[in-house]
């Protein structure tokens, strides 16, 4: 068994522990909850972490890609929700997909409806989501607009489609702050859909699910009455954006970036961890912007290091420390430094258990 000392850098570590206890923990919440857990993959984009999550309980998995709904079926996964308002020009792929396995998809535009409709032939109905807005604004339909029923109701009569209920993501709970703001959110993601199934309802139309769901909402959610399955992605890894929205502490973070001081100026050092180690999300300290805390020897953050900047290669640490040292930094946002990587060394306490791929592509 090899030692972390003696990982190459720039590497990303996966600590197992953490990510166990990450998993076990919202298992729990969603059980608690009565909702069913469809993990969103995108965050870690690896079949070994997603069968700990089906271990853990989880119903099935979201997707926001077609390569990662290709890449986890052929690694077993037979339940799949793409995530993604449905891209036209890949309509075939999906469809032979879902020949495969139960794939669920995503549309929320007369126009991807009518795609749909007219290009899946085939005895089995294809399982199609309406996107719900439930209050986020970057996708999906005005839950009062009277297009919530005229969709909802073509995807229902189009032969060939099943409609597999409504959708949403609750996104907006990056903008909320501490329990009661981000509760809040949750409580408002869960009413909206809560009511636009029940308008459905109401016109005769058949709802079978009510599917929700972010990290910072599932966390904080006090009821989700009404709402079949949640599909919160980030709470695998957490990271520090989630440490500040109060999602998490620190210790629940589970990736982190292992780096090297490979240059010493008089008032700062050059790390291999540039932007295309840690990406080049700002994180949410909108004050004093940085592109991620550093930990002390001790496994704490260090109050005084942080990731000031970063180049394409450099990261650039607000200290002038010798050459050689070797540093950990908490992502900013963990779903896009992962996708930076090629894998995970997977570590447990001081040890290098397994590198894990990380399968990217679209
Ligand atoms: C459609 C959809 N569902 C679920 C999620 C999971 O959200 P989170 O990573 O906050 O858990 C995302 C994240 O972007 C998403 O876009």
């Amino acid at each position: 068994m090899r030692s972390i000392d003696a990982i190459g850098t720039p590497a990303l570590l996966l600590d197992l522990d953490i990510l166990e206890r990450n998993l076990a923990r919202m298992a729990q919440r969603a059980a608690t909850l009565g909702v069913l857990l469809r993990p969103h993959v995108k965050t870690h984009k690896c079949p070994e972490i997603g069968n700990l999550q089906l271990a853990a309980g989880a119903a099935g998995i979201t997707v926001s890609t077609l390569y990662e709904a290709e890449v986890f079926a052929d690694h077993g996964f037979d339940d799949i929700t793409w995530a993604f308002p449905l891209i036209h020009s890949r309509i075939d792929d999906a469809l032979a997909l879902a020949r495969r396995i139960k794939l669920g998809l995503v549309i929320d535009s007369p126009e991807a409806l009518q795609a749909l409709a007219t290009r899946h032939q085939g005895p089995d109905p294809l399982r199609v989501w309406l996107k719900v807005d439930c209050g986020y604004h970057r996708a999906g339909v005005d839950p009062q607009s009277q297009q919530l029923v005229t969709l909802a109701g073509g995807i229902t009569e189009a032969a060939g489609l099943a409609f597999a209920g409504i959708l949403t993501h609750s996104g907006h709970a990056y903008h909320a702050y501490g329990d009661n703001e981000r509760r809040a959110v949750a409580e408002q993601e869960r009413s909206v859909m809560v009511s636009a199934a029940q308008r459905l309802r109401d016109g005769g139309i058949e709802v079978a699910e009510v599917s929700v769901g972010s990290t910072p909402a599932m966390t904080a959610a006090e009821s989700l009455d009404g709402i079949s399955e949640a599909r919160p992605g980030n709470y695998a890894f957490y990271d520090y954006t989630q440490c500040v929205l109060g999602s998490c502490r620190p210790e629940d973070c589970a990736v982190s970036v292992l780096t090297s001081v490979v240059s010493r100026m008089p008032q700062h050092s050059i790390v291999d961890a540039g932007a295309l180690a840690m990406s080049l999300d700002p994180g949410p300290d909108r004050d004093a912007a940085a592109m991620g805390p550093i930990y002390a020897n001790d496994g704490s953050l260090d109050p005084e290091l942080r990731l000031a900047s970063v180049s394409q290669e450099h990261g650039i640490v607000n200290r002038a420390l010798p050459v050689g040292t070797r540093l950990r930094i908490m992502p900013n946002h963990s779903c896009l430094t992962v996708a930076c990587f090629d894998e995970y060394h997977v570590v447990r306490g001081g040890d290098l258990l397994h590198h894990w791929k990380v399968h990217r592509g679209r």
